[in-house]
């Protein structure tokens, strides 16, 4: 298709709130569109299941923006924190995919995985405590600022060896670039944290030379100074990638997770009553409302046919994982939440060589968190109008998440 969303009508000015309206117009139209995005560039637009699916396993698309920017000699202006810490697994191509992939591996496994339950837990449960603590049952609380997220970002620091006493900052400078406020002085700030972050991962590794620990980051500077196994900018990019990845992500499957779940209140009454449902309901969580990131990118690196579309060589292309997943030729009534539903293969994770290394992870966390969040507050309901209710969307593409979640925990 060579529809352009603004011949749609759509792209310029949809409800960034609600996406779903214009995926569903966008896949009726076809697959695969031409699209022209905020900034005035062009991509193109994958947004059915079985054209997503083909996208994310094609090795004629490339991860490594720099290799197909230098071809097209386009000029994009580079996000933050910038190509200093680009050289992560999720940046680029085999064979350095495959060796910076294999290095984060174990630290990733079924059995690591398995083993991280018990602590989990004692985190979920410490933070629930804290929450009750100070917002008893009558007070407004903010579940992303007191649950979503530090959940997630303790055990990611923790799996990586990040000092207790440097996460506060870290966890700043993160929400700095992440979720910048807008504006020149958001920008400033987030400049600013950019270069905190850079300098402090220098540090970071500079210390478990000095003194190892049991964590990933000594495994990474272990195999970089006995085996030349990667560069300190991939060591240091590959750290950077692990806390976006191992945080933003699952706090937005909690905070997602949790109006889902709020705004369908039967299949809540019934995890409450039963926490054997807890898996299925996160899988649903993920397929109905695909967490950070709602859309991935790619780079053709020869000209490719994807669903009726002639995609040039060196174009963006965008995936819609969140569009893919409400695909009605792949999901049976697939706008509703249906827990129950027989038809797996949800692409929140992605798909081919770069498919989430983290699920696991990520899904001991939710099951863990949304369980004992609800089982623990059945009452629990919105502070606020979900009208109100404000997503860290950007440029409506990449990020859907909450950046405050205020509930009342009692009736
Ligand atoms: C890759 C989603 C949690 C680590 C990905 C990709 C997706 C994804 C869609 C592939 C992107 C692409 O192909 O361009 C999610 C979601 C999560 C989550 C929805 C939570 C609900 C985590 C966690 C970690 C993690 C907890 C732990 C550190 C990674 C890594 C990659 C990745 C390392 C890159 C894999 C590669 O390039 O080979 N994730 N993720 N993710 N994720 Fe996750």
């Amino acid at each position: 298709m060579t529809t352009s969303l603004s011949e749609l009508d759509a792209w310029g000015d949809f409800d960034r709130d609600d996406p779903f309206p214009l995926f569903a117009q966008v896949r009726s139209a076809g697959p695969v569109h031409e699209v022209t995005l905020a900034d005035g560039h062009r991509a193109w637009l994958v947004a059915g299941y079985e054209e997503a699916r083909a996208a994310l396993s094609d090795p004629r698309l490339s991860k490594d923006m720099h290799a197909a920017l230098a071809h097209s000699g386009e000029v994009v202006a580079e996000g933050l924190p910038g190509p200093a810490l680009a050289r992560h697994m999720l940046a680029v191509d085999p064979p350095d995919h495959t060796r910076l992939r294999r290095l984060a591996m174990p630290a990733f496994s079924k059995g690591r995985i398995d083993g991280l339950e018990a602590r989990v837990r004692a985190i979920s449960d410490r933070l629930l405590d804290a929450l009750e603590r100070r917002g008893g049952t009558a007070r407004p609380v903010d579940l992303v600022a007191g649950y979503a997220f530090p959940l997630p970002f303790t055990v990611i620091s923790e799996l990586l060896g990040i000092p207790e006493g440097d996460r506060a900052d870290l966890g700043g400078w993160f929400r700095a670039l992440l979720d910048p406020h807008p504006g020149p002085a958001g920008h400033n700030t987030a400049v600013a944290a950019s270069r905190q972050l850079i300098a402090y991962l220098g540090e970071l590794i500079e210390l478990k030379r000095r003194a190892p620990g049991v964590d990933l980051v000594t495994d990474l500077v272990v195999a970089a100074d006995r085996d030349g196994a990667l560069t300190e900018q991939e060591m240091a990019s590959t750290i950077f990638q692990l806390v976006v990845a191992g945080h933003d992500t699952t706090t937005s499957l909690i905070g997602n997770g949790t109006v889902a779940l709020l705004r369908h209140p039967v299949q809540r009454d019934a995890l409450v009553a039963d926490p054997s449902l807890v898996p299925r309901l996160v899988e649903e969580c993920l397929r109905w409302d695909a967490p950070v990131p709602h859309s991935t990118f790619r780079y053709t690196t020869e000209e490719v046919r994807l669903g009726g579309a002639v995609i040039p060589a060196y174009a963006q292309v965008i995936v819609s994982l969140a569009a893919a997943n409400r695909d009605p030729a792949r999901f049976r009534d697939a706008e509703s939440f249906d827990p129950d539903r027989s038809d797996a293969g949800h692409l929140a994770f992605g798909h081919g060589i770069h498919h989430c290394l983290g699920a696991p992870l990520a899904r001991l966390e939710g099951r863990i968190a949304l369980g004992a969040l609800h089982r623990s507050f059945p009452a629990m309901r919105l502070a606020v109008d979900p009208a109100d209710l404000h997503w860290n969307h950007g440029d409506g593409l990449v990020l859907r998440g909450l950046t405050e979640l205020p509930v009342l925990l009692g009736p």
